[in-house]
């Protein structure tokens, strides 16, 4: 592990609450609710994320998935989470720590997704929101980044919305769906005051 912790970071039953939601880690028994919210949701994803490999929904892959994910957490690579509603425990999308860089950087990527039917209600806010304590605190982190295509009106005002600040564009920075595309650059640093 590449760093001591006072806590055990892969611990399944790590739960973060926020306004009307809670995430946790990915399990086994996520997948037919996650491969259904994805399916369904397959034509207002795809054109905001990298190409969906043809297996991506599978239940071998999602194991594979799960696999990789239990590597990164415990290699302080990557915290991947689940978003569920509180109300009703209905998986409606996710969003997850990534790039984790230590030394003098102590900083994150923060990427985030919510099921087609699950959008506008605020619960991508909520659950993004949720996890600056995680970060800041738990990890230990100083700065969260997140990145958008200039296109991408809803995302860019979940990011205003919860407290981060734009600081500029970067040249075909991320492959999305299938191009290298310009972004924009947000982020949060530790200390900035938030919604
Ligand atoms: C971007 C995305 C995650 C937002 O999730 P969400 O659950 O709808 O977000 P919230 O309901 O918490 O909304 C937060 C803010 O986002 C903005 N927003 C959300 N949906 C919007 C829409 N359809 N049009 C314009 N702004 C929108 C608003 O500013 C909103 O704040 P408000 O409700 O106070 O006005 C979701 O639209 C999504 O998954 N899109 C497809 C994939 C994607 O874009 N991923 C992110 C790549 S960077």
């Amino acid at each position: 592990m590449a760093l001591v912790r006072s806590f055990d970071q892969s611990s399944s039953s790590l739960n973060i609450e926020g306004r009307g939601v809670y995430l946790r880690y990915p399990q086994l028994s996520d997948y037919e609710d996650w491969a259904t919210l994805r399916e369904e949701s397959r034509a207002f994803l795809t054109p905001w994320e990298p190409i969906w490999p043809a297996d991506d929904l599978s239940r071998t892959a999602f194991r594979r998935r799960i696999k990789r994910y239990a590597r990164d957490i415990k290699e302080d690579v990557a915290y991947p989470f689940f978003t569920f509603r509180a109300s009703d425990n209905a998986l409606v999308g996710g969003a997850t720590i990534s790039n984790v860089r230590r030394g003098v950087a102590l900083a994150c990527s923060l990427g985030y997704w919510s099921g087609e039917k699950y959008a506008n209600l605020g619960l991508t806010s909520a659950a993004v929101k949720a996890l600056f304590p995680f970060v800041f605190d738990t990890l230990k982190l100083h700065r969260i980044e997140s990145a958008c295509l200039p296109n991408n009106k809803p995302s860019q005002g979940l990011l205003r919305k919860v407290g981060y600040t734009e600081e500029g564009l970067a040249r075909k920075y991320l492959k999305i769906n299938g191009e290298w595309q310009d972004h924009l650059l947000f982020a949060l640093i530790k200390g900035d005051p938030v919604s």
